[in-house]
């Protein structure tokens, strides 16, 4: 009996192995297409899936990109999340695959993220349902931007910000800058004032949300997915109460606007809601601690952006709030907005399937596998950019080399928060280069998990600016 156990277990592990080989040889390699781009499928079932997750820097594109690229080029096959993959480095391809949405390719994330975003979310939807929820979206991320008010509530928390670190030496940015991200679309999205106790409800069950939504897809109740999924529902029923109450103000208006939702389809409306919360707040607030690490380092660049803003303060009565029109003269400071962004590498790809058979450039990508545009790939790329990993901002003086960067991603998927994310990255760095100097006070780097963390949290110390405008 004691003997049966071990040769029970032999032959089981035999036969998995068994089923691995024919799975791998058989299954995937015999059924592979002609004409597909070099690479490798990697081990059975996992592929390269691990390799191609391993954290990195976030201003190199990590071992598993390099090595590959060096060994199959731009675009390269693989076997990632359980699907056969085309890897795209190449921003050409990138390009015609961003741009080709709806036609030749569509958006495909992997059920574990579809099952935390919901199913009506703008970046799982697809076809006329997606050019549908665009418009409500985009409509509501207008609004934030588009009225004098609107900034001037922007300028109004950068200010309280400031202030909140006044006596305060050190500060872990990072944190700061998402509470304050999040604050920034409360405001613009329910009218909210910081710490209104429903704020701070959905706040921390957005935190629960982001860490779930980046985690691996096990339903167990001690997991992270699993707590995402109760937070989701959480939010939902926070964001029911907060649609009351703004109904009872008789301010629907804060949430309908030119978007036109039927205020009697609360579900719809909540979802939307819930979606542009996600999109925004964690680029956002990525956005902000990126700056500040990047300006840390580049003293040049921020005497730039102090003498740029002290031109710009000296041209307004002292704490009149900033407009439109002061965001379209910061030049320096949209650069380095830009190189930030190239740099920091927010969204380091993005998830995409061909509809039909495609060629493009002699690469042959089969209907029904995944493409993965890499955006990060695009920005470090030493033939498109000069010494890519090293933060220039004067590089933007040029043109052209706004052509070779996607941050934003491209096509009809673009981006709809992209000119907002840049505004209030301005108006946040315009009051923090004329309030304050700050040096990084740990060794720390933003990593790509790849959604982008530091992962010390950013803790930087701060002293008052002295020095007049
Ligand atoms: C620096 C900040 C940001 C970065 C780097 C960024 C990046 C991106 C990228 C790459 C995509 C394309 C995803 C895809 O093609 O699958 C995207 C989509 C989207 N973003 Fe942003 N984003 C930022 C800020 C924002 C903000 C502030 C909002 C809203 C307030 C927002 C709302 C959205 C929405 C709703 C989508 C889905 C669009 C669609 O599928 O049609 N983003 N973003």
């Amino acid at each position: 009996m004691i003997l049966l156990l071990p040769v029970t277990l032999a032959l089981l592990f035999g036969t998995v192995i068994l089923v691995l080989i024919f799975h791998q040889f058989f299954l995937v390699k015999h059924h592979e297409p002609k004409g597909l781009p070099s690479g490798t499928m990697g081990l059975p079932f996992v592929g390269e899936t691990f390799g191609f997750f391993t954290p990195h820097k976030s201003f190199s594109i990590g071992n598993f990109l390099q090595e590959h690229r060096s060994r199959y080029g731009e675009v390269f096959k693989s076997y990632l999340l359980g699907s056969p993959t085309i890897v795209s480095c190449d921003l050409e391809l990138s390009r015609f695959v961003l741009q080709n949405e709806g036609k030749l390719f569509q958006s495909c994330y992997p059920k574990s993220v579809s099952d935390i975003l919901g199913k009506y979310s703008l970046m799982i939807v697809t076809g006329d349902l997606h050019k549908k929820y665009r418009n409500i979206e985009v409509g509501l991320i207008n609004k934030f931007k588009c009225t004098p008010d609107s900034l001037s509530n922007i300028d109004k928390l950068c200010v309280s910000l400031m202030k909140s670190w006044r006596g305060n030496p050190l500060v872990l940015l990072s944190k700061e800058a998402k509470q304050f991200s999040f604050n920034l679309m409360l405001m613009n999205l329910f009218d909210m004032k910081p710490g209104e106790p429903l704020g701070l409800q959905l706040l921390e069950d957005f935190h629960t949300f982001m860490k779930g939504f980046v985690s691996i897809p096990i339903n167990l109740p001690w997991t992270p997915y699993a707590k995402a999924m109760k937070a989701r529902t959480r939010i939902s029923s926070t964001l029911k109460q907060v649609l009351k109450d703004r109904e009872n103000r008789k301010d629907v208006e804060v949430l309908n606007g030119p978007a036109k939702v039927d205020p009697s389809d609360d579900n719809l409306l909540k979802e939307h809601l819930r979606d542009v919360l996600f999109a925004g707040y964690e680029t956002t607030s990525g956005l902000l601690s990126l700056l500040v690490y990047f300006l840390a380092q580049s003293p040049q660049a921020l005497q730039n952006l102090k003498d740029e803003h002290r031109a710009l303060r000296r041209k307004k009565k002292e704490w009149e709030p900033l407009n439109w029109e002061d965001y379209k003269q910061m030049e320096f400071t949209i650069m380095v907005i830009n190189e930030t962004l190239r740099c920091g590498n927010l969204v380091k790809f993005v998830h995409r399937e061909a509809i039909n058979d495609v060629d493009f450039k002699g690469y042959h990508i089969p209907a029904g596998w995944k493409v993965l545009p890499i955006l990060s790939a695009v920005h470090l790329d030493p033939s498109l950019h000069e010494n890519p990993s090293e933060f220039n901002p004067w590089r933007w003086s040029e043109p052209a080399t706004s052509k070779k960067v996607i941050p934003f991603g491209g096509g009809s998927r673009l981006c709809p928060g992209w000119e907002l994310a840049k505004l209030e990255a301005a108006f946040f760095l315009h009051h923090l280069v004329l309030n304050y100097r700050w040096t990084m006070k740990e060794d720390d780097y933003p990593m790509l998990y790849p959604y982008m963390e530091f992962p010390r949290g950013l803790l930087i110390s701060l002293e008052a600016e002295t020095s007049e405008f």
